[in-house]
């Protein structure tokens, strides 16, 4: 079993990646499972420099292989916001609500809803240099908030293809088609692939 520690302090991103690596022999440990209660920054203006920057800080200080990501929602009507500043789009110390409803708010009575999540994964292991992973998911913005599950923009944002948003999916069913499930999948098959 390898062990490696995922760097976030997002428990729904922590429940999907287990799910997602489930009977691939990586068992993922948690900040807390290695007395991490630090807040970890992250203070790049690119999604990859995020991933480094908290993947970087738990190796540094604590000394376990881990990855980080970090992940955007691109809209193209907004050009491109708000990106790499998802998480505090309704400005710092808001929560996931107020950035949906600011999003509902920039995007009312435009008829280009077209936007995809996309996340970096920066992986850091034993002495050898950073391996990132993309992950990409294309979809729209509905034009308002259905279903429970999930967190963050999920329940505004329908993937393409589906006539549902991920708030309404499964767990299991968003996984199998998420930027983060993408992303954490080419994570599964490097790692599947190294012997140690
Ligand atoms: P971060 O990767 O934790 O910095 O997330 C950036 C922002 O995107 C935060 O507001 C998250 O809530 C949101 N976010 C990240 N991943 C997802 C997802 O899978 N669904 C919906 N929102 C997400």
């Amino acid at each position: 079993m390898k062990q490696i520690v995922f760097a976030t302090n997002n428990a729904h991103k922590l429940k999907e990646v287990r799910e997602i690596l489930e009977g691939t022999g990586i068992e993922v440990l948690s900040l807390g499972d290695i007395n991490c209660h630090d807040d970890i920054p992250e203070t790049s203006d690119t999604l990859q420099g995020n991933a480094l920057q908290k993947a970087c800080w738990v190796k540094e200080r604590y000394g376990y292989d881990c990855f980080a990501d970090d992940t955007g929602l691109e809209v193209d009507a907004l050009g491109g916001a708000p990106g790499v500043y998802s998480a505090r789009y309704a400005g710092p110390g808001h929560d996931s609500a107020a950035n949906v409803a600011l999003l509902l708010e920039n995007m009312s009575g435009e008829d280009n809803r077209k936007a995809r999540f996309r996340t970096v994964i920066a992986l850091l292991r034993g002495d050898l240099a950073p391996v990132c992973f993309n992950g990409v998911v294309e979809g729209e913005i509905a034009r308002e908030l259905h279903g429970e599950n999930g967190f963050g923009y999920d329940p505004v944002f329908r993937p393409e293809g589906a006539d549902v948003t991920f708030a309404e999916m499964t767990d299991e069913d968003k996984n199998s088609i998420s930027h983060r499930g993408r992303a954490v999948k080419l994570l599964a098959e490097y790692l599947g692939q190294l012997n140690d």
